[in-house]
């Protein structure tokens, strides 16, 4: 499963990516708006702390097909070759992404709700189609299971297209995915940082240093012995 940071923060995206296998970012015109900065400028930004072979996706904001394409036209030749082109499910996005995708763009189709819309995302030509779990749940649906039924009918159709789930409030909504073989999530970087949090963990490790130090020294490592 791959694993996107959902930020478009660099002190966040840098201490991420220094310590976690992450494998790129996802950012949307929200999360670009909270950084205060040119979007354009900020986005560069992100992509010069990124490896070579990880992905940034990006929203565009035009309304009708046409002006999509233009524009996700000037974000590939702003931003190079890591660029995924968001595009929301709306009629006029689908009818970018399928010109969009003739044209070899990478592209994530965003804003889903129902299986049906990632069906046609994928038709179009979509790498990638992001349901939004947590927002599903707070409208009475069942994110998770939303997210699962796009699954197992992209496999089904035995295309490119993938689940790249997005919007999570917690590590159980992640898991069931993961057991699902869900292609992808995106995840905010607090609770990326959940992932490995038990305090048992922590505890063996404070355990086996205090008895380390008992027949070495404190603060001593296997290093020097
Ligand atoms: O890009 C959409 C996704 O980031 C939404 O997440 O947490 O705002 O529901 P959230």
């Amino acid at each position: 499963m791959r694993i996107y940071i959902d930020t478009a923060n660099t002190s966040d995206i840098k201490r991420i990516i220094t310590k976690f296998p992450v494998d790129g970012v996802t950012t949307n015109p929200s999360l670009l708006a909270r950084e205060k900065m040119n979007p354009m400028a900020q986005l560069k930004k992100i992509i010069s702390l990124l490896e070579k072979d990880m992905e940034i996706h990006a929203q565009v904001l035009s309304s009708s097909a046409e002006d999509m394409i233009i524009e996700a036209d000037y974000m590939r030749r702003q931003l190079g070759e890591q660029i995924f082109i968001k595009v929301p499910v709306t009629h006029e996005g689908i009818k970018a992404m399928k010109e969009l995708s003739k044209a070899g763009f990478n592209l994530t189709a965003t804003a889903i709700y129902t299986p049906m819309q990632a069906v046609m995302a994928a038709k179009a030509g979509a790498r990638w189609t992001a349901p939004y779990v947590n927002r599903l749940d707070m409208i009475g649906a069942n994110g998770v299971q939303v997210a699962i039924d796009i699954h197992n009918i992209l496999t089904q159709m035995k295309g490119k297209t993938g689940l790249l789930a997005a919007s999570f409030k917690n590590v159980e909504q992640i898991l069931k995915l993961a057991e699902a073989g869900a292609g992808a999530v995106t995840v905010a970087p607090e609770l990326l940082e959940q992932f490995l949090y038990h305090p048992l963990t922590e505890k063996a490790v404070t355990d086996f240093t205090n008895d380390f130090e008992c027949i070495t020294a404190k603060g001593a490592t296997m290093k020097g012995l």
